[in-house]
């Protein structure tokens, strides 16, 4: 490691190397067994005489903090001669610095790791089944790009992407979603998360009214808020977004019109086209999120908003997080061409472009077919597991949940009978205790909490989902409505 250390006039030079190097292995950034700086090295670039840094580490190895091996140079200690000090309880709280941010960046509720948690039966929603993805080919792919003659000069991209994932993008979502795209209308971006940004960066200014539904998925209203936005929560019925409901003067409407997220209901024809009339004579913008509807496991699909949109006013936003994986963080957008050159800009002002050789990567993945095999294999999967959680909820989990019932998605959303939000908690803490993982439907509330449990597929194999099923029944018999 390259040892930050910075000398202060010219006295006690030892004394100052020996406090600082003491403080990077007292409080543990520097971890026993590392290495550090040799001597003359670190005499040279301080530009102090060695003897000066040998005096500092000379002491450090008197006191036990380093030991020194002959010709292999000086180490941390195994074991360091004090414990390390106890970090002050509020060293993390904001109050204790003297900078503050933006009040919209006060009290957000942010993800915890979700990787962190792992619970025996795994049924949160919005997560693939990773054991799964094809990572062989994946490698392969990935590898070959980290190459010289794949790097090239290692220069920066485009913003927008490179032109052949832009172009296998197009013809992707143009078969499998009949979105009608050409690669000039793709914008690579780091998953939905980073599309939703770059369009409210180009059209939503501070103070302006944002419509969300109400449930709906938190990450984007978190978003509009921390840019100044002021989120308005829209009501789903069994049509989807209630249109009538909406603000007059929202400037964007952000849907989830093929699996209303959480609910699981689509979006009837009239409501599309009812949308789409109000957002023409409002003048605002359409987000289509169609971040799960490759997994449609029965009926016909809907066309999006995308396809139904004459005069140029809905984004289309794609996730990759589903479909392959929500690590890589990869998605793309398909605009309409008055805010190509706006959103661009915004790409390449907020981090320039997405990695390249994961772009790259993922056009082969597109383009030879590596996706849709994937697709369709996983489509068989969930829909395994999305019969077995069906069964149970209309058979033995009936008495208490009543099912909403959808034929595609990677969850599914079932209501709690007894309508009673303090009820739901009670059901998932107790499922918690039973070793099962499950949120509960209040938990995606903008403003009107429901009660009810959201059953996500990805994570359990089907094979242990009747056990996970018996253990929430449990749960659900045993919490008081
Ligand atoms: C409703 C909804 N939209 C989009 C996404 C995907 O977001 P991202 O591409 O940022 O991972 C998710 C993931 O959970 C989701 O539930």
């Amino acid at each position: 490691v390259e040892l930050h250390v910075s000398l202060r006039g010219r006295r006690d030079l030892a004394g100052q190397i020996y406090q600082q190097v003491r403080s990077v292995i007292v409080d543990g950034r520097l971890q026993p067994g590392q290495a550090l700086p040799p001597s003359r090295e670190l005499a040279d670039r301080l530009a102090v005489s060695r003897t000066t840094v040998s005096a500092a580490y000379d002491r450090l190895s008197a006191e036990g903090y380093v030991a020194g091996r002959v010709g292999a140079g000086t180490f941390v200690a195994p074991a360091l001669p004090v414990d390390p000090p106890v970090p002050r309880a509020d060293a993390h709280r904001p109050s204790s610095g003297p900078l503050r941010p933006r009040p919209e960046f006060a009290g957000l509720q942010l993800r915890a790791d979700l990787s962190a948690v792992r619970p025996a039966y795994d049924l949160r929603p919005g997560m693939p089944d990773a054991r799964l993805f094809p990572y062989q080919t994946w490698r392969r792919l990935m590898s070959d790009q980290l190459r010289t003659t794949a790097v090239g000069a290692g220069a920066y991209g485009a913003p927008t992407g490179l032109p052949e994932l832009r172009g296998a993008l197009a013809r992707h979502v143009g078969v499998s979603r009949a979105v009608r795209a050409s690669a000039d209308d793709v914008l690579v971006t780091n998953g939905f998360q980073q599309a939703v940004d770059l369009v409210a960066r180009v059209v939503v200014r501070p103070g302006d009214v944002v419509a969300v539904e109400d449930p709906g998925y938190a990450p984007p209203a978190m978003l509009f808020r921390s840019l100044g936005a002021r989120v308005a929560g829209v009501p789903v019925d069994a049509e989807g977004l209630v249109v009538d409901a909406l603000p007059a003067a929202a400037r964007l409407v952000l849907v989830t019109p093929s699996h209303q997220f959480p609910l699981g209901v689509r979006m009837s024809e009239a409501r599309r086209g009812q949308l789409l009339d109000w957002a023409r004579q409002r003048n605002a913008v359409l987000v289509e999120d169609d971040y799960d509807s490759e997994f449609r496991f029965a009926g016909r699909p809907l066309d999006t908003l995308h396809a139904m949109d004459r005069d140029g006013r809905v984004v289309y936003v794609s996730s990759l997080s589903k479909v392959m994986l929500p690590t890589l963080r990869l998605g793309f957008c398909v605009a309409p061409p008055s805010l190509r050159d706006a959103l661009e800009a915004a790409k390449f002002t907020t981090d320039w472009h997405t990695a390249l050789p994961t772009q790259a990567a993922l056009a082969r993945f597109v383009s030879d077919g590596t996706l849709d095999r994937h697709i369709r294999r996983m489509r068989g999967v969930y829909a395994e597991r999305h019969r077995v959680v069906g069964e149970a909820l209309d058979g033995r989990l009936a008495p208490w949940l009543r099912p909403v019932h959808s034929p595609a998605g990677l969850h599914v959303t079932a209501l709690l009978r007894s309508g009673s939000v303090p009820h739901e908690r009670a059901v998932v803490r107790r499922a918690r205790a039973l070793g099962v993982a499950v949120p509960g439907l209040s938990e995606s509330a903008v403003r009107a909490p429901r009660a009810g449990l959201v059953l996500g597929l990805g994570m359990t194999p089907v094979e242990r989902l009747p056990a996970a099923l018996d253990r929430l029944r449990n749960a659900l018999a045993e919490s008081r409505p």
